[in-house]
C-alpha cells in the first residue's frame, strides 16, 4: 500500500518510528509534515493526508497528534474519509474490517511506540468485509451528501 503520514508537533517524535515500521511492513510511506518540533496545529496535517487519501493519491493515511481525537476530527471532516482513533489493536483491526476506515490515527501521549506499532501492524493487515458491510459505509456517504 501507498500511504501518507502527518503529525502535529506533539505526535513528531513517533512518526519516526511509525515510518520505519511501515517501511519494514512492506509499505511505502511519505511523510506530510510537520517536519519540526515547533508548536502548530493538528487540523492543517488532518487535512492534507485526508484529501491525499480521498483524492485517490494515497491508498491510505496515519494521523498522530497528542491524544490522536483533533488530528481525525480534522480529518473527518473531508468527504470519503473514515479516520478512526485507537489506542488498542482490536479496534484498528475491526474498523477496516466493518468501517473501512482509510486513516488511522492514534495519540503519542496515549499510546508507547510498541503499542502504536501494533495498532498500525493490525489495521494495515485487516481487510474490509465488503459483503457484509458495504451497504453501512454507502449509508454512511448518504449522511456526507
Ligand atoms: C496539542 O497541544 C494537542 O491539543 C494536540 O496534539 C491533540 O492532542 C489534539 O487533539
Amino acid at each position: 500500500m501507498k500511504l501518507a503520514i502527518g503529525s502535529d508537533h506533539v505526535g513528531f517524535e513517533l512518526k519516526p518510528i511509525i515510518i520505519e515500521y511501515v517501511r519494514e511492513l512492506g509499505h511505502e510511506i511519505e511523510d506530510l509534515g510537520t517536519f519540526s518540533s515547533e508548536r502548530t496545529d493538528y487540523p492543517q496535517y488532518g487535512k492534507k493526508v485526508a484529501e491525499e487519501v480521498a483524492s485517490g493519491n494515497f491508498d491510505a493515511g496515519i494521523l498522530i497528534c497528542g491524544t490522536g481525537v483533533g488530528i481525525s476530527i480534522s480529518a473527518n471532516k473531508v468527504n470519503g474519509i473514515r479516520a478512526v482513533v485507537c489506542s488498542e489493536p482490536y479496534s484498528a483491526k475491526l474498523s477496516k474490517e466493518h468501517n473501512n476506515t482509510n486513516i488511522l490515527a492514534f495519540g503519542s501521549r496515549v499510546v508507547g511506540s510498541e503499542l502504536a506499532k501494533m495498532i498500525v501492524k493490525e489495521w494495515l493487515n485487516a481487510l474490509f468485509e465488503e459483503e457484509r458491510h458495504a451497504h453501512r459505509i454507502e449509508m454512511i456517504h448518504q449522511i456526507e451528501k
